[in-house]
């Protein structure tokens, strides 16, 4: 166990660790509740490496992809070379990983490959579940909650460790999750919290003032620029996060010009990302040059990426971000102001959450440069300054709560058990269901089995068993409701275009992303074109809201397909790329990758699904379907090829290397040449 701790390299052990590590050589499952940044990575990576010295296989899981590359990029310093990992793509089968003696994953990921195949944890010694207070995430909280009662089921000696900053009722959870706690309230960073009101900053019971000049957000941003600290500025939207990111970047500006150079060269490579930039990336190029930048879901990864690093280099001085910066990924900052306390919903404000305040001001302190840490709330009004000082500085975390019970999940999760034939009446579903946090009543697992059965996804009295149709829908993870829509669809389907997508966008799997102009907007439509799209949706009850997000949804995938640009779709619909990214290669990909396969389960052979799942995943139209299955060709080298004449891979090998690299540049131009050549003469010694 020596050589172990010594593998950690660590000179000294925080608080959180002296307690938890501790148990964990003692081989007993662990909660740790401590703060952010206190160091917690580490007690589950002691785990998993004592897990491999026994020569068993350990996995880590997070709900974030984000956090799940960053733990398995850091992970590979201790020099194990057998290390997998998988966050994205629900079609894909990686049953591959069962062979990895360490895997990294993301909770999703995790559930869909146990739909496959249980013996993917085969041998499993310890698995870390991190951020797990999500467990009280309306949308993914049940997926986590039913994870961790299945593996604790299925692996009752495997070590298990769970980790977070902000839970409430850290008692109440270990005593479900049958682990000890570890708890510390220790902070390596001091966190000090402030609170701006027009020209004073109140700390305690003390108020430095400040100069006004005449903006609340400005005279913060002056201060921390006039002291040199870098900061990072929290904003409810991303609309929000680009206008401050406007807004301050004269103020920071004065800070930023001694790297002029670097930071115009930095503001280039953020602007070309894609071949036509969009409104949003000129407004990201124009604030770069000043030293600022804005982080948000609509950026593309790389430039989120380059954003982070540039910021850790010191290049970048300021961020304004949106929320979904503060789980997780370690981007410490000196700063970190809040820039409201109110979420603006459609129709009503709330106050946050203490818990996402928390992981907000838990970025604050950079534990390599900085004793302390410094939030700063902005606060409009003395009433506020009242509400922030009782409610977020000396914060009182909310309880954990289960959000596993709704009809929705007990039918997904009872398809789930009695395919993977862990359950097969409704007596052991009701008691593999009390593993569960949540407490669900018996008459709520009789209908879901009901349903079940009545549209055949099961069959049996006494011993429930899944059909082969039911089995199929429990490996793709959809929801059963999805799979009777499509059916539906599939029997009745004309190969268009649009009626495809939208009923391929009615599925609960879609999220909400439609805005009320646009529910307008699409009100006038059916009224003026008599649509009733509706018919495809048999008798299932979907409201509006969600009935006219999926004929969005459906014209910004159909205006993709058909080669629209990045640009051009974030200028008519508001989706920015990254967010039009998440959607083709998220769930429009894994459920029209499900459409396809529950036709083949039907005997339809449709050239047509196959093609538009692709379609959807490259974004282009039929005739560039060759071009794109070369790899490095994407919609925009398939477009300018084949408006060369180019339409195949033996194309591209007669016309010759110089042509090619003409029309794709002389370093891609060239790798593709080769790769095509290659390939075809591969493809030609096979044939002999
Ligand atoms: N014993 C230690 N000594 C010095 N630095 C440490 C020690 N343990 C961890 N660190 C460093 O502290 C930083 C924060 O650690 P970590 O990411 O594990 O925090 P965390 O508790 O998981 O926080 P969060 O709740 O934000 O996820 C990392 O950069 C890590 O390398
Ligand atoms: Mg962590």
């Amino acid at each position: 166990m020596e050589d172990i701790l010594k593998l950690l390299n660590v000179k000294e052990f925080t608080p959180i660790q002296k307690i938890a590590i501790d148990l964990v050589l003692k081989d007993k499952n662990v909660l740790a509740v401590a703060p952010t940044a206190s160091g917690k990575t580490l007690i589950g990576e002691l785990a998993m490496l004592k897990a491999i010295s026994k020569g068993k296989r350990a996995i880590y899981v997070s709900p974030l992809r984000a956090l799940t590359s960053e733990k398995y990029e850091d992970f590979k310093r201790f020099g194990i070379k057998n290390i997998g990992i998988s966050t994205g793509d629900l079609t894909q089968d990686d049953a591959y990983l069962k062979y990895k003696e360490v895997v990294f994953l993301s909770i999703e990921k995790l559930d869909s490959l146990l739909r496959k195949s249980v013996d993917i944890l085969e041998n499993l010694g310890a698995i870390v579940f991190d951020e797990v207070h999500l467990i009280n995430d309306e949308e993914r909280g049940p997926t986590l909650e039913f994870l961790i009662a299945l593996i604790n089921y299925l692996y009752p000696k495997a070590q298990k460790i769970y980790l977070s900053a902000t839970i409430g009722n850290p008692e109440d959870l270990s005593n479900w999750l049958k682990a000890e706690l570890a708890y510390s309230d220790f902070r390596p960073v001091k966190l000090i919290k402030k609170i701006a009101l027009y020209d004073r900053l109140i700390f305690e019971d003390t108020e430095e003032e400040i100069l006004d000049i005449g903006d609340q957000i400005l005279n913060v941003v002056n201060y921390l620029v006039s002291n040199r600290k870098q900061f990072i500025l929290f904003s409810p939207t991303r609309n929000l996060a680009e206008s401050y990111a406007e807004k301050i970047s004269i103020l920071v500006n004065r800070w930023a010009k001694e790297n002029q150079n670097e930071l115009i060269s930095l503001s280039e490579k953020l602007f070309s990302a894609l071949d036509i930039p969009t409104k949003s990336f000129e407004k990201l190029a124009k604030v770069v040059r000043n030293g600022v930048a804005f982080h948000h879901a609509g950026l593309l990864n790389e430039q989120r990426k380059l954003i982070e690093e540039k910021f850790k280099e010191g290049l970048i001085k300021a961020i304004a971000a949106t929320p979904t910066l503060a789980m997780g990924v370690n981007l410490p900052a000196n700063t970190v102001v809040i820039s409201s306390i109110y979420r603006r919903g459609y129709f009503s404000t709330s106050l946050l959450p203490v818990y996402e305040v928390e992981q907000m001001a838990g970025r604050a302190g950079r534990p390599k440069y900085d004793k302390e840490g410094t939030v700063i709330f902005i606060s409009r009004n003395e009433r506020d300054t009242e509400i922030i000082k009782n409610t977020y500085l000396n914060p009182e975390l909310e309880p954990i709560k289960s959000k596993f019970s709704n009809e929705k999940n007990i039918r997904v999760y009872t398809l789930a058990l009695i395919s993977m034939n862990l359950a097969n009446n409704q007596k052991e579903i009701e008691e593999f269901f009390s593993k569960l946090y949540s407490e669900l009543n018996k008459f709520q697992i009789s209908q879901a089995i009901e349903f079940l059965k009545r549209y055949s996804f099961i069959i049996g009295e006494n011993k429930l068993s899944a059909t082969p149709f039911g089995k199929l829908v429990s490996e793709l993870y959809i929801d059963p409701i999805t799979a009777i829509k499509y059916k539906y669809y599939l029997s009745q389907m004309s190969e268009d275009e649009f009626s495809y997508l939208h009923a391929l966008m009615c599925a609960s799997e879609v999220p909400l992303q439609i805005t009320p102009k646009w529910i307008e907007k699409i009100e006038e439509e059916i009224e003026y074109l008599h649509l009733d799209l509706n018919q495809q949706i048999f008798d299932f009850y979907i409201d509006d809201e969600s009935y006219y997000n999926a004929i969005y949804l459906a014209h910004v995938l159909y205006d993709w397909i058909n080669e629209k640009s990045e640009a051009e779709i974030e200028e008519v619909y508001g989706i920015q790329p990254g967010i039009l990214y998440q959607i083709v290669n998220g769930f429009a990909n894994w459920l029209s990758y499900s459409m396809y396969r529950l036709a083949l389960s039907m005997k339809i052979k449709s050239k047509f699904l196959r093609e538009m799942q692709i379609r959807i995943q490259e974004g282009v139209k039929s005739e560039l379907l060759n071009l794109v299955s070369i790899p490095q060709i994407g919609r925009v080298r398939a477009r300018k090829l084949f408006k060369a004449g180019i339409k195949t891979k033996s194309d591209i090998k007669s016309a010759g290397i110089g042509r090619i690299k003409e029309i794709l540049g002389p370093v891609i131009g060239e790798n593709i040449y080769n790769y095509c050549v290659q390939n075809i003469n591969e493809e030609n010694n096979k044939l002999l």
